[in-house]
């Protein structure tokens, strides 16, 4: 019986295989994205050249651990390659991210690149996204009224539901690599994920939303039946 875990492996070493030598990376951040990390060390140790953007301070960590070379997008603008997590994915190959709460430079990196891929165990797989709530991305000033715009401005999209700053540690909010708040939406389905998209992109206190919409090229997806690759239409 594969384990949840055995399946985040087999998702990321599948992605191994679209790895050439020379490639300019984005690293994704969370579990199933660590384990391509870890991956990927082991064939650089073995003589693979790859320079590579971390999503996160816990990826950079990571990779510098294992002794992946890493750039800055400032120094790289343009990267070949993403291999990043999701939190759910729809048959569309629409995206919820944000789980691990680095949605922004997750964002930012994979739109930086020539193609997004996506690993994941096939529980991430969805008909309608929304039942993990949406993170958004928020500036700390003016957070009570950002968040009633919020309510007000998803309600008008369609999308009704709690919504609430995520804690971190103590009484503490969580806190983003980029030093911003974290609202968790939880509306159960996003009948319209464009559309919302469109509207939160309209609240000035917010930085980023989670939805990654036509990002992903493609989603390698581990199962009990064994590994498949998804190709968004028109990718
Ligand atoms: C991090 O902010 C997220 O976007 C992750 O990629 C997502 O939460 C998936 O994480 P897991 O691989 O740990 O489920």
């Amino acid at each position: 019986m594969l384990t949840t875990n055995d399946l985040k492996e087999s998702a990321a070493r599948a992605a191994l295989d679209l790895v050439e030598d020379g490639m300019r990376l984005g690293l994704g951040t969370g579990s199933t994205a660590a384990r391509f990390v870890d991956a990927l060390a082991g064939r650089v140790a073995s003589g693979l050249h790859v320079i590579c953007v971390p999503t996160s301070e816990a990826t950079r960590a990571q990779a510098e651990r294992l002794g992946i070379p890493l750039t800055t997008l400032d120094e790289t603008p343009q990267l070949n390659l993403t291999v990043d997590g999701a939190d759910e994915i729809d048959d569309q190959l629409r995206l919820i991210k944000g789980g691990g709460g680095a949605l922004l430079r997750e964002k930012i990196v994979a739109t930086a690149s020539d193609r997004m891929v996506v690993i994941a165990d096939e529980s991430k797989l969805v008909t309608t996204l929304g039942t993990f709530p949406l993170p958004v991305e928020v500036v700390r000033f003016g957070l009570l009224a950002t968040m009633r715009l919020i309510e007000a401005i998803t309600a008008e999209a369609g999308c009704v539901g709690e919504i609430k700053l995520r804690p971190g540690a103590g009484d503490a909010p969580f806190v983003t690599d980029q030093g911003n708040l974290i609202i968790d939406c939880a509306f159960g389905a996003i009948p319209e994920p464009e559309v919302l998209a469109f509207a939160l992109k309209r609240v000035p206190g917010v930085v980023e939303h989670g939805l990654f919409l036509g990002l992903a090229d493609l989603a390698i997806v581990a199962g009990s039946g064994g590994v498949r690759s998804l190709r968004r239409v028109g990718a």
